[in-house]
């Protein structure tokens, strides 16, 4: 069993992304041009907003997005503890500063509750705060109504971190079209992955828009004319073919995500009342870049010793949080910081997820679990 099986996506729309990859190819169209049109035109309507643009990767979304927000040195940006190293680091390499603000410990995403205290007291101490980042976690949004009325009160940007929640829904809309900015990746193993690194970049905004076609081809907007100080941040034209390829059945794998991660579910409540199953809120889906439990009461390393035994594939999202992680120790934030974070981060567990898992290798998974669990080690 794999956690993430991608040989079976492959086998299932093999002939569909083959085609892509030798039209691609046969056409020379290596760098931009349609391929990367094509695919941004069809998610930009997908999303329901007026602009995307591909990059080359999740962490290059978010980093020119907050190039294109111009921030600077010094700011500092609301994000959350718990999340991929990338949501923080793309801070830092513009030499602002992560604010963090700790989670919601039955979503994981940000405690819009903390924020705004967080930003009364740094605002006391003269800081300058400059935007909301918040992060679908797992493939759900966070109270984004509640952060964006929270972002126009103070004045601030919101660019949600969507690397992990593309197709999920907010109310009446999707991840990615709920904020200024939105960012995906395109990560091979993310609900819609290619078959290497890409990413893309959401927006209604023209200028922003704008700025970020420019930062992503070294600040040009007419050729070898530099009007920024831009990187090479394109999306591929190869991953961009295969993305759309794989788009073409994107709604049937949500749901077949979500059907998986309800078996899940029931079968876990029955069977191991030890475990917390994922909660989504009644105003939003979930499509399960992650299915994680929490195994709490110091039971978790005994699960992962015996799934490593059964030859069980599992991840752990995210053991350390970021205000933990050695290269963030020089913000001075030491355990305790942020307790719900710190909890989660002992406690979670990712089970194997995609749209091809069989209620059979579910059932073991959960044999698994329910072993571990009873077992003496
Ligand atoms: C929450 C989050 N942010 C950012 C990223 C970075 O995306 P990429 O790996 O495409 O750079 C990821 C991907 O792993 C992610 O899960």
């Amino acid at each position: 069993m794999k956690f993430v099986d991608l040989d079976r996506q492959y086998q299932r729309y093999r002939y569909e992304i083959d085609s892509a990859i030798q039209e691609t190819i046969k056409k020379g169209q290596f760098v931009l041009g349609k391929p990367v049109e094509d695919l941004e035109n069809a998610l930009a309507a997908y999303v329901g907003v007026r602009h995307a643009i591909g990059v080359g990767s999740g962490t290059d979304g978010l980093l020119l997005a907050l190039m294109a927000m111009d921030l600077r040195p010094e700011e500092e940006v609301i994000t959350t503890p718990f999340t991929f190293i990338a949501t923080a680091e793309v801070m830092v390499l513009l030499r602002a500063k992560p604010l963090f603000v700790d989670i919601d410990p039955e979503s994981f995403n940000l405690d819009t509750g903390g924020i705004r205290d967080a930003l009364v007291k740094r605002q006391k101490a003269g800081a300058r705060v400059r935007g909301i980042l918040p992060v679908s976690l797992y493939g759900q949004c966070p109270d984004m109504d509640e952060i964006n009325e929270i972002a126009s009160e103070f004045g601030l940007f919101v660019v949600e971190d969507a690397c992990q929640s593309f197709g999920a829904e907010y109310k009446d809309r999707l991840s990615c079209g709920l904020n200024a900015m939105g960012v995906t990746s395109f990560f091979p193993s993310k609900p819609l992955g290619a078959y290497g690194d890409g990413g893309m970049v959401f927006t209604n905004d023209n200028v922003m828009a704008d700025m970020i076609k420019c930062l992503r081809v070294h600040g040009q907007r007419v050729r070898y004319r530099h009007e920024e100080i831009g990187l090479n941040a394109r999306l591929d034209s190869i991953q961009a073919a295969i993305v759309l390829a794989k788009f073409a059945h994107f709604g049937e794998e949500i749901k077949a995500r979500q059907e998986a991660a309800e078996r899940y579910s029931e079968l876990i409540n029955q069977k191991i009342p030890e475990i917390k199953t994922p909660a989504v809120m009644p105003d939003r889906t979930c499509v399960y870049a992650q299915y994680t439990v929490r195994i709490p009461g110091g039971l978790r390393e005994k699960v992962t010793t015996h799934l490593k035994q059964e030859g069980i594939p599992f991840a752990i999202h995210y053991p350390i949080p970021i205000h933990l992680q050695p290269a963030f120790k020089g913000l001075g934030l030491g355990p305790g910081s942020f307790p719900h974070a710190e909890k989660a981060a002992e406690e979670v567990l990712s089970l194997p997820m995609h749209a091809f898992i069989t209620p059979e290798e579910q059932e073991n998974v959960i044999n698994g679990l329910v072993e571990g669990i009873g077992s003496k080690t």
